[in-house]
């Protein structure tokens, strides 16, 4: 059980650097709201609204969905009751409009605490990405050689059937890649620069990355 941590706070990264493994454990332990922009798009395209529609070509291909769609579910999903006091933003913001319309969102005692930045080496991730395996009940994710299920395809946890991610094939994971390095990875010195930025190496087994970032995080 991890100290209630009042912090609101962005997990950047590369696809696959474990934003969401560690903010869904962060977050349970720590009482905060875990708000991760793929996993709400996903619902959304499992839900088949119009927004899911109009977001599932982009995903699939490994692109970034368009900013005014983004940022309107954001600041829609931080102004619920949840989300009052602390919160992880896992995968927000992408790009600078993002950074700058989530700035103008937020001020006072609301502003960013920080925004951690998760290193992996790219070569890493790749081998990450492709052995991904998620749970289409409850959304836990495994990992077909680092972290595996007792039954192959079945989540330990509750049963339910893994998915192998539509944008976890090879060509949207070098898509992906190459939108992170050119419109997200700028986020490093754009934070860097007003002192938010604290830097954790995320290439070290994940009970490791956990207790770096609870200290971190405070
Ligand atoms: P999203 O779902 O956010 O994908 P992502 O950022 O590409 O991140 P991932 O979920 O792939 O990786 P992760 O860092 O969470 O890693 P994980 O913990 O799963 O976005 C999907 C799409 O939605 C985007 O491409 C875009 O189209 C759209 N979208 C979302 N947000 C958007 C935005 N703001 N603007 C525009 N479009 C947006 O771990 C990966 C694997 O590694 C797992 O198998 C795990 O078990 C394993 N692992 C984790 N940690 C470790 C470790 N320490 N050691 C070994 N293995 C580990």
């Amino acid at each position: 059980m991890v100290a209630t941590l009042r912090s609101r706070c962005v997990f950047l990264g590369a696809p696959g650097a474990g934003k969401g493994t560690q903010a869904k454990k962060v977050a349970e332990g720590a009482r905060l709201a875990h708000i991760s922009t793929g996993d709400m798009l996903r619902a959304q395209v499992a839900a088949g609204t119009a927004l899911g529609l109009e977001a599932k070509g982009y995903m699939d291909a490994g692109k970034l969905v368009p900013d005014q769609l983004i940022i309107a579910m954001v600041k829609a999903r931080i102004a619920e009751p949840d989300a009052a006091h602390a919160w992880i933003l896992d995968g927000f913001p992408r790009t600078l409009a993002q950074a700058e319309a989530l700035d103008k969102s937020l001020s006072g005692a609301s502003a960013l605490s920080h925004v951690i930045a998760f290193a992996v080496p790219e070569a890493v991730l790749v081998g990450r990405l492709s052995g991904r395996r998620t749970c289409g009940s409850c959304g836990a994710i495994w990992h077909i050689e680092s972290n595996p299920t007792r039954v192959a395809g079945v989540c330990d946890a509750c049963g339910g059937a893994l998915v192998h991610r539509s944008d976890d094939r090879p060509e949207a994971i070098t898509k992906r890649l190459e939108v992170y390095r050119s419109q997200t990875a700028p986020l490093l010195a754009y934070y860097r620069d007003r002192g938010l930025l604290r830097e954790v190496d995320a290439n070290r087994p994940p009970e490791v990355v956990f207790q770096e970032l609870l200290q971190r995080m405070r």
